[in-house]
């Protein structure tokens, strides 16, 4: 048996989870970082990680019912993420490598959304949609890697959800009970008329933003703004979705990463999935947002097949290409 301590630090959550290849997760401690007010803060984000590691790391260990001589490899999200944060994980782990003399294991955090989402779902060769807040993009499997056929040209989907209603002033907390604000207040929300933007496979959303922000001051009810914007966002990322499927004639879909937790979201894709005769497979909202399992996870398939890193090479990389990174399972 093969045991992994995976560490993920890349936004707001440090998490830590340990897993093993049958397989199974042995343990999974969280801290997650909420900004006083407005968005992530990175370097405060990265000070609460550093105050927190310690306690998060023991949890896990007590939880799994094991030491750090009992694990096998060490993994670790290098990337893409914020600078401050990714270093705290990055720190750790290249401390914990060499101090015990474990492999350490490079892991993208991108690939790691969709592989717990895999593991988790049972899909096999699906055509992802990892939708959170750093990150929109529509994704599948091919010839090696995870290759991108269509993405965010500018802000990701959970930014903008987050950044609307905020600047509305009806969040944080932006998810309450699995429902997001933004669901929350296109209650009673007639259509009215915003930019609708898809080029090629790829989605916008800044625009969107400023013209939704722009109506509320002109006047505009905010169910409505809120309720158009939404059916904007969602719709403009499910034609990509659909296009993507009639393109490399998937039988799948699965959504992974924080938005996948949406299930207004969810709903237009089962929509989808029905009058395309599809499997839709959604990653467990637990596991949708960023935590450690992930990381451990995607360790376990890496690790076996050979993949690791000396602790002094092991740098942070803020913009790590989901689509240059070797897949061997
Ligand atoms: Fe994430």
């Amino acid at each position: 048996m093969v045991v992994v301590l995976g560490i993920e630090s890349t936004a707001h959550t440090f998490g830590i989870g340990i897993v093993s290849d049958e397989p199974r997760i042995l343990a999974d401690s969280r801290f997650n970082y909420t900004p006083e007010k407005g968005g992530i803060h990175p370097r405060e984000a990265a000070e609460s990680f550093i105050r927190s590691g310690p306690s998060v790391l023991k949890e896990a260990l007590d939880r799994a019912g094991l030491s750090l001589r009992s694990i096998d490899a060490v993994a670790v999200a290098l990337g893409p993420g914020l600078g401050p944060c990714l270093r705290v994980g990055a720190t750790t782990a290249r401390a914990l490598a060499s101090y015990y003399r474990k492999p350490l294991v490079p892991v993208n955090h991108a690939v790691a959304h969709i592989e717990i989402g895999k593991m988790l779902t049972g899909a096999r060769d699906p055509l992802v949609v990892y939708i959170s807040g750093g990150n929109t993009v529509i994704t599948a499997k091919y010839g090696g890697r995870y290759r991108v056929f269509g993405e965010t040209l500018d802000i990701a989907l959970g930014n903008f959800m987050d950044t609307l209603v905020r600047e509305l002033g009806i969040a944080p907390p932006y998810v309450i009970e699995g429902v997001h604000a933004l669901d929350r207040c296109s209650e009673g929300g007639r259509y009215i008329d915003l930019p609708y933007v898809v080029k090629g496979q790829d989605t916008s959303y800044s625009g969107l933003l400023t013209a939704a922000l722009r109506a509320v001051r002109n006047g505009a009810r905010v169910e409505d703004v809120c309720f158009s914007a939404r059916e904007i966002a969602y719709s403009s990322l499910v034609e990509v979705a659909e296009r993507g499927i009639a393109q490399l004639g998937k039988s799948e879909i699965l959504l992974v990463g924080g938005v996948a937790a949406s299930r207004y979201l969810v709903e237009k894709f089962r929509v989808l999935a029905e009058h395309r005769g599809l499997n839709l497979y959604v990653t467990p909202p637990k596991y949708a947002v960023d935590n450690g399992v992930m990381i451990a996870w995607t360790g376990v398939l890496l690790f076996k097949h050979g993949v690791t890193v000396d602790p002094e090479k092991a740098v942070v990389r803020q913009r790590w290409r989901l689509d240059s990174v070797d897949i061997y399972w």
